[in-house]
């Protein structure tokens, strides 16, 4: 690992808030391979991790669930987890347990067309009854799927939140009848242990930074940007801009933030807000979206007002999506970090653990690739890209 990746490593980590089970640190990756996080090498974990996911820092081990969930915890922490006698929730056998998926948004972004499925197919593999809706990005609508599955018999419950704040309702309902809520790459307010289980996802600071180091390279470390933020009211937008904002101002002086407006996660809407951004602010150098179907939409806007993104407008998305890392192969976008949505695996083992003595672990923050001009060639071929 080079010294430039190893320090990039360091600030991913340094994002990394230590809660439950998961001890900060500058962890050594367990994979072969330098960590995408770690930077932009030709043999970057985009190879090494392959689909899976992998926990970022070492956490309690969730056991295989019905022995054989492939479960990609790190060492085993010396911390006790969360039980369902700690969690006040009745002992199950998931195997005969009707579990329910509340899916955030549409299926539409590959991102969660690949988290269902990852859910869906684990269950299967498990052999575990599973229910599953998906809110289109309604909070008042998911609030309702969450109360709907429990009257379909739901007794333990995924949740992939469109929201940190707005699910307080289905929650409480979900409490009442002693039914336990693991929440996915999203966090809910409230008490891990108590409110919900713990929570599985991304780095979404340490993501932030990579993308800022990224857009100061690509730029010279001057230049306008223009950020297009996720939904409102969730921790990922929120800790995505701030992550970025923050780097910007350390380390790339001459780089000025010249608007900053939402883009909702939605391609459509990515597009319209950065041709509005674009009109004021012709001399645009850079589009930072908080995800990579804003950025497949910016990158419209960008040729539609006769700019070549890559030469013209230098894009950074997050996610990893195919057609973002494409893009970053043929040169049109200059990065895209992975937000990995394979969750079923650890989300079943997690639960698995939770219905043991040891306990399920209340954090796990997976590790994410970073595909660049040196790996996105090979990410698209390797299995590695969704
Ligand atoms: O919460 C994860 C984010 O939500 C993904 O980056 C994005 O694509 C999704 O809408």
């Amino acid at each position: 690992m080079s010294a430039v990746s190893s320090r990039r490593r360091h600030i991913a980590l340094a994002g990394l808030v230590s809660g439950g089970l998961v001890l900060a640190g500058c962890a050594k990756s367990a994979s072969t391979g330098a960590s995408p996080t770690s930077g932009s090498t030709a043999t970057s974990s985009a190879s090494s991790t392959g689909a899976a996911q992998q926990v970022e820092t070492p956490t309690a081990t969730p056991p295989a669930a019905g022995g054989g969930a492939s479960a990609t915890a790190g060492p085993a922490a010396a911390a006790a987890g969360c039980t369902n006698t700690t969690y006040g929730a009745p002992k199950l056998d998931l195997k005969t347990t009707t579990v329910g998926f509340s899916q955030s948004e549409a299926e539409s972004n590959p991102f969660r067309a690949t988290e269902t499925a990852s859910i869906t197919a684990e269950a299967k593999r498990l052999g575990i009854k599973l229910i599953t809706r998906n809110a289109n990005a309604d909070v008042s609508r998911q609030n309702s799927d969450i109360q709907a599955m429990i009257a379909q018999g739901a007794k333990v419950l995924i949740v992939a939140p469109e929201n940190s704040d707005g699910l307080a309702p289905s929650l409480a309902a979900a409490k009442a009848q002693k039914i336990p809520v693991l929440t996915i790459d999203r966090t809910v307010q409230g008490k891990a242990c108590s409110d919900f289980i713990g929570f599985i996802g991304s780095n979404f600071l340490g993501q932030a930074v990579i993308a800022a180091d990224d857009m100061g390279t690509a730029l010279g470390g001057k230049g306008k940007v223009a950020i297009l933020q996720g939904t409102p009211g969730n921790n990922v937008a929120a800790d995505r801009t701030s992550g970025f904002v923050n780097q910007i101002k350390a380390k790339y002086p001459g780089i000025s933030i010249v608007a900053s407006q939402t883009g909702n996660f939605d391609q459509a809407t990515g597009q319209k807000v950065t041709a509005q951004i674009l009109q004021s602010n012709p001399d645009l150098a850079g589009v930072y979206a908080e995800n990579d179907g804003m950025a497949l939409g910016a990158l419209q806007a960008i040729r539609a007002a006769g700019k070549r993104g890559g030469k013209d407008i230098k894009v950074v998305g997050i996610d990893g999506i195919r057609q973002a890392v494409q893009n970053v192969a043929d040169g049109t976008m200059v990065s895209t970090i992975e937000t990995n949505p394979r969750f079923g695996p650890l989300a079943f083992s997690t639960l698995a653990a939770f219905y043991t003595p040891a306990g399920a672990p209340t954090k796990v923050i997976i590790k994410d690739g970073h595909f660049t001009a040196a790996n996105a060639k090979q990410a698209l071929t390797n299995g590695s890209v969704y």
